[in-house]
């Protein structure tokens, strides 16, 4: 019978010790019994960017990045991204199962109708500059939205979290059009709550004085499916932000807001807007080799391609590819697709992407989407958050339901200076 441990030498002592392994895994404090004297700390593992240290167990999302796999609560994003829709995968992943027609009802009709925001949370947006990012103006405006409901910070209590969740899901639909609105001068556009999640959201973004306006289904149905691939993501940058925040207590809008923040970042959920910048700077398939070589001179990073978990397709770039089609009908072919298809074909033959694992990822092709749908660039990091609150908000009530999960503090190995006497100016 094997024995699921780990039986270490520390050969700078002679000493071995055994170290359980559950889940393929070990407990980093394992380590800390490994010391060369008594007094000594213990050992440490050393992980910048957390490339392989797990900090929570989780039950919401799977992904096998070799495999290209993602699932949420166990059910593949290729199923939900055909048969289910925002609101009810947003369910899904909350609170674990599908719902059934009553409780779908139920959300469905509390989330519709949390949609409003206080009036001085209008007037704070239009404080902002003119040519404020509508990513900023979201963070900033998730932040203050903490101001309007004190007892967010009642983190114990499940019915308090649970309004906030309803709340928070509501309202960045909402948050979102009206920063759009702000940085093109036009007057917001109040919730219309006799619409879905997702025709409320293009009807905020775009009705002007029509009386009958009709929001285009396609386009409704193609964002609808967008918004559910970008819901959760297991550990990510932002959601592991999410965390770090929410372990310390902090209430779920403050907490979002860092998330957001981290999101915000070219490197996460901001690549969307900088792959059309790419894409736009290079203009023309022809200019497409020359990149290249200079993304293989280590002068650029090729946006939109690799990831830190998939070593191969993400699933979602490939259902998002399928969209780009439907869409296009309705919005006319973006050119900008042309230069995307020749920057993916030439990294998936050329040997410095191949070696790497770098195959597209979520972002790269959702932007060329979303500018053809008629969004500015600036507004994609916003269009990932709206989904992405699901997610974050999901995350966060499984770690304040873990009773194992402490506030976040990671250790250091420090370099520095040792200790040393102050020196007056005049002797320096
Ligand atoms: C998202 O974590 C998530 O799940 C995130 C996300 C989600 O849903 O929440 O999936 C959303 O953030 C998707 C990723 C969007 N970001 C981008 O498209 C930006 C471009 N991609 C890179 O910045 C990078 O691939 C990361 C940040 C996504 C992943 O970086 P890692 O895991 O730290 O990998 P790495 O930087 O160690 O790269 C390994 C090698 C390096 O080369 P060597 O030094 O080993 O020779 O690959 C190279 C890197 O230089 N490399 C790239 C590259 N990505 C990695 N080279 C050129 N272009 C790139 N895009």
């Amino acid at each position: 019978m094997t024995k699921e441990t780990l039986t270490i030498t520390d050969n700078r002592t002679g000493q071995t010790y055994e170290v359980p392994v559950a889940h393929d895994t070990i407990n980093a404090m394992d380590l800390r019994q490994i010391k060369v004297n008594e007094g000594d700390f213990g050992m440490m593992s050393y992980d910048p960017g957390f490339k392989n240290t797990a900090s929570t167990k989780s039950t919401i999302t799977f992904i096998d990045g070799g495999k290209g796999i993602l699932r949420y609560r166990g059910y593949p994003i290729e199923q939900l991204a055909e048969k289910s829709n925002f609101i009810e995968t947003a369910y899904l992943t909350m609170f674990g199962e599908l719902p059934t027609q009553a409780q779908y009802d139920e959300w469905e009709h509390d989330i519709r109708h949390h949609t409003f925001v206080h009036e001085n949370i209008k007037q704070l947006m239009e404080a902002f500059r003119y040519d404020a990012h509508p990513m900023s103006m979201f963070i900033s405006t998730v932040a203050a939205l903490s101001t309007y409901y004190p007892e967010a910070r009642n983190i114990d209590d499940p019915q308090a979290r649970m309004k906030q969740v309803i709340r928070l899901i509501g309202k960045v639909p909402t948050i979102a059009a009206f920063s759009y609105r702000h940085t093109r001068g036009l007057p917001y556009v109040y919730p219309n709550n006799d619409l879905g999640y997702t025709e409320n959201f293009l009807y905020m973004l775009d009705k002007m004085g029509q009386t009958d306006y009709e929001v285009n289904a396609v386009l409704a149905r193609a964002l609808d499916v967008l918004f559910m691939l970008h819901i959760d993501h297991e550990q990510n940058c932002g959601t592991a932000t999410m965390r770090v925040i929410g372990s310390s207590h902090s209430d779920p809008y403050s907490s979002m807001a860092g998330a957001a923040a981290a999101l915000f970042g070219p490197l996460h959920g901001g690549a969307n807007e900088a792959v059309l910048r790419m894409l736009t700077e290079i203009g023309d398939v022809k200019n497409v080799p020359e990149f290249m070589e200079g993304v293989k001179n280590r002068e650029r990073l090729l946006m939109g391609f690799g990831h830190r978990v998939y070593k191969n397709f993400d699933p979602r770039a490939k259902i998002i590819k399928n969209i780009a089609d439907e869409v296009f009908e309705v919005t006319g072919r973006n050119p900008l697709l042309d230069i995307a298809l020749e920057l993916e074909r030439i990294a998936l033959e050329d040997d410095f992407f191949v070696q790497r694992n770098l195959y597209p990822n979520v972002d790269f092709y959702s932007g060329i989407i979303y500018q053809a749908m008629g969004f500015p660039v600036a507004m994609f990091p916003v269009l990932f958050a709206i989904p992405r609150t699901v997610g974050w908000l999901a995350q966060w009530q499984e770690l304040l339901a873990d009773k194992t999960q402490k506030i976040a503090r990671p250790r250091q190995i420090f370099l520095g200076e040792d200790t040393r006497d102050f020196v007056a100016m005049a002797d320096r």
